[in-house]
């Protein structure tokens, strides 16, 4: 494999910022330092200034596969993904059939081997019965378990108090929650429904999944894991309303970290009117003053982790009414773009940004050698350049082949990513290989 020298960047690693040279040898970092000098026959980057951050780490992700290949797949999802500066991605088990054992597990990493642009973990999935299967899952073969603590795509609801506290007891990897109370949410949706019958109007969306349903499912969450003193991350936090119940401070040592998710940082209930149900997702977007307590958590370090809950439907799906439209949208290509305006707005630091979206996650889930610009770590990297992108249907990568961002200007774009040392995006297209590995768990 050839070796790369990337000069002339301002890195951001691990609180700082900083000008520096990185060379890229045999897929990983093997040197960073100022004034490397390039060897013979070595490919030379000049960045320019541009800031050369790790690759995202996205841990929350929906490709669809196997089972909804019309919606979506491992190939297109992560190409747009490492379009889009996300090196890596951990992929949700609502899946058909849903990731519920080993061999479905292992299933998933065969499909992903030769296709997957970017790295790649697969949750295994919990259910109201296969707490056997939870309890033997060896924990370097998922980043980690997935409870549905609140009804949402796929039928995989687990609502059984024995069933949880079970899970909660023995899990042998992190748990992760989707937190919503489904008694409240149906008790609400029949009363929009009395008032409204089949033409609930969108915007009444996150009222019918509240934030007292949210705050009451994540309260129920918390208290199992300290309990049974579990590994708990409360993915997509939507509302104010919970981030009390979260410790402030850095993620090491944190038996219990919160996650929220970039639309949450960028739509809020105004946007229902203009995107409709392109922006129904569960949990729901909510209030500006939610958006905003979002972001200061993440600033604040009550929040861990920033991920996407990439979930993309087909436009057909979308442009049904608010009761039969399935709920998520499709994030991954331009994430990182979203979350640099909070950057250029003054409301987070880049290296707060890689902080959360690949530190983060690269340690909550013990992830070997991956997420930080490290020597020695995979060459997973995204040089950023400052020169704005608008958003047009027609460059998204994902299947699906709409974005929420449509006609969005960002002050930034994607210059170049690297994949396991190897370019996977120059700018404007795909090019070599799929180049993605299997994660390892250093656990
Ligand atoms: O909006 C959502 N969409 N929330 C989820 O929990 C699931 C996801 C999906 O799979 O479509």
């Amino acid at each position: 494999m050839s070796s790369t020298l990337i000069v002339n960047a301002r890195l951001v690693n691990e609180g700082r910022e900083f000008e520096g040279d990185l060379r890229i040898e045999h897929g990983r970092i093997a040197r960073i330092g100022t004034g490397l000098q390039a060897h013979t026959h070595e490919t030379v980057v000049d960045a320019n200034g541009r800031r050369l951050l790790p690759g995202m780490i996205d841990d929350q992700v929906h490709f669809r596969e196997p089972g909804m290949e019309y919606k979506a797949d491992i190939a297109t999802e992560s190409a747009a993904a490492v379009a889009g500066g996300l090196t890596t991605f951990m992929d949700m088990p609502n899946t058909s059939p849903p990731t519920l054992n080993a061999e479905a597990l292992e299933d998933k990493y065969r499909r992903a081997h030769g296709r997957a642009w970017g790295n790649y973990g697969f949750y295994m999935g919990a259910s109201n019965d296969n707490l056997e299967a939870i309890q033997r899952l060896n924990p370097r073969s998922a980043p980690g378990i997935k409870v549905f603590m609140g009804a949402s795509t796929g039928n995989m609801l687990v609502d059984n108090p024995e069933t949880l506290d079970a899970i909660f007891r023995d899990a042998p990897t992190p748990i992760i929650t989707h937190c919503e109370d489904t008694p409240m949410i149906d008790a609400e949706l029949a009363r929009y429904k009395a008032k409204y019958g089949d033409d609930i109007p969108v915007s009444c969306h996150p009222d019918i999944r509240s934030r007292e349903a949210c705050k009451k499912s994540t309260e129920l969450a918390i208290s199992l894991a300290r309990r049974h003193d579990t590994r708990l991350h409360v993915l997509h936090i939507s509302t104010a309303d919970e981030l009390a119940l979260f410790q402030p401070g850095p993620i090491e040592g944190k038996r219990i970290t919160a996650e929220t998710c970039v639309h949450f940082l960028r739509f809020d209930r105004a946007d229902y009117e203009r995107l409709g149900n392109r922006i129904k997702c569960n949990p729901a977007i909510k209030d500006a003053a939610d958006r905003e307590a979002l972001i200061a958590a993440l600033a604040n370090d009550v929040i861990d982790v920033l991920a996407t809950d990439h979930a993309p439907h087909t436009i057909e799906e979308k442009a049904k009414p608010y009761l039969s439209a399935p709920s998520g949208l499709p994030l991954v290509q331009y994430a990182l773009l979203a979350a640099l305006e909070l950057v250029h707005e003054g409301k987070l630091t880049t290296a707060q940004v890689v902080q959360k979206f690949a530190h983060a996650p690269a340690r909550l889930f013990d992830v070997r050698n991956r997420g930080f610009l490290r020597e020695g770590y995979a060459a997973d990297l995204v040089l950023i350049d400052d020169a704005p992108l608008t958003v047009h249907a027609d460059d998204v990568l994902s299947k699906c082949g709409w974005s929420p961002f449509e006609g969005t200007t960002f002050h930034s774009r994607v210059a170049s990513t690297w994949v396991n040392g190897v370019l996977a995006w120059d700018g404007r297209q795909l090019v070599g290989d799929a180049m993605g590995q299997r994660l390892e768990f250093d656990r």
